[in-house]
């Protein structure tokens, strides 16, 4: 059992996929998504997979301590708190880590996997100071292809042979690296794309927002964006809203929570 004094672990969130630390009442929806065919083809998870191997597994990896050494999410989708998916990451000591993950079958095909390991992979950059995070997929895993693509993983179109063994027997495997350069710019592309991963801010709101983390004053904003005070107040606003905030400064943390905005440097 999770002992209910452990430290909690880093709570996630780009207000549609979060990810938090994993708790023993994750244990049902774990051993069900984890027996998934697909789980079971593409990961290592053991199988068969019983309810005993989510409580096993959930007792090492809960907030604690140590938690940050290997650090562990489940993946839920808002409003919902069911765990719906994991991501792990497991650095390395010198820079990098290696990075896994799966979603339940009822959380797959809307695009969560990207939102929830560019969430991680965020974080990992900017907490632990990463440098590089790694993945491989086995070859021909086109989902897990695809969703490290659009988080800006480079991945060369080559199988590595033999490269990553899955219960006891070797396999040809997709391999790739991703950068915080890659993943700053498959953020602009998706922002570009208009697939922002925040809670749907408009263009606007955004740059509004940019400028409350810089601590500048309505008058100031709105002398900026050639727009009236009173716009300004309106996006203020409406960021407030979006961003379920009571305040300017509570809004500016959540967004850089959320790594929508950076403070000043
Ligand atoms: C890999 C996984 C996490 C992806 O989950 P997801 O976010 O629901 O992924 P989606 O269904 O949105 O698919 C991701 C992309 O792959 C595409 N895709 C899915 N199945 C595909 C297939 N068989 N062939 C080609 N493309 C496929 C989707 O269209 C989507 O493309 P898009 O990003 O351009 O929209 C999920 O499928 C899973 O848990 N699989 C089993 C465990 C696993 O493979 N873990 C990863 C180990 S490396």
């Amino acid at each position: 059992m999770v002992s209910p004094e452990r430290a909690p672990g880093v709570v996630l969130s780009d207000g549609i996929v979060s990810l938090r630390p994993v708790t023993a009442s994750d244990a049902p929806d774990m051993a069900a998504g984890c027996q998934d065919p697909q789980a079971v083809r593409w990961t290592t998870v053991p199988t068969p997979y019983a309810l005993s191997d989510a409580e096993e597994f959930i007792s090492e990896r809960a907030a604690g301590p140590t938690w940050a050494d290997q650090p562990t999410w489940a993946v839920t989708t808002l409003p919902d708190d069911r765990w719906s998916g994991g991501v792990d990451l497991r650095p390395d000591g010198e820079g990098g880590a290696a990075l896994g993950y799966l979603l339940a079958p009822w959380a797959r095909g809307h695009g969560h996997a990207a939102r929830a390991l560019r969430l991680a992979c965020g974080w990992a950059f900017s907490a632990l100071s990463l440098e590089v995070v790694t993945w491989f997929a086995y070859a021909g895993n086109d989902a897990s292809l695809q969703a490290a693509r659009r988080v800006g993983f480079q991945i060369p179109p080559h199988v590595f042979r033999s490269y990553a063994s899955q219960r006891g027997r070797r396999r040809d495997c997709w391999v790739g690296t991703l950068t915080p350069d890659d993943l700053v710019t498959s953020v602009r592309v998706a922002e570009a794309r208009r697939d922002y991963l925040g809670p749907d801010l408009t263009r606007r709101e955004l740059d509004v927002l940019r400028r409350l983390a810089r601590g500048e004053a309505n008058r100031a904003i709105a002398v900026e964006l050639g727009i009236s005070e009173n716009t300004v107040k309106n996006h203020v606003r409406s960021i407030l809203e979006k961003l379920q905030a009571s305040s300017r400064s509570e809004a500016v943390v959540s967004a850089l929570r959320l790594g929508i905005v950076a403070l000043p440097t």
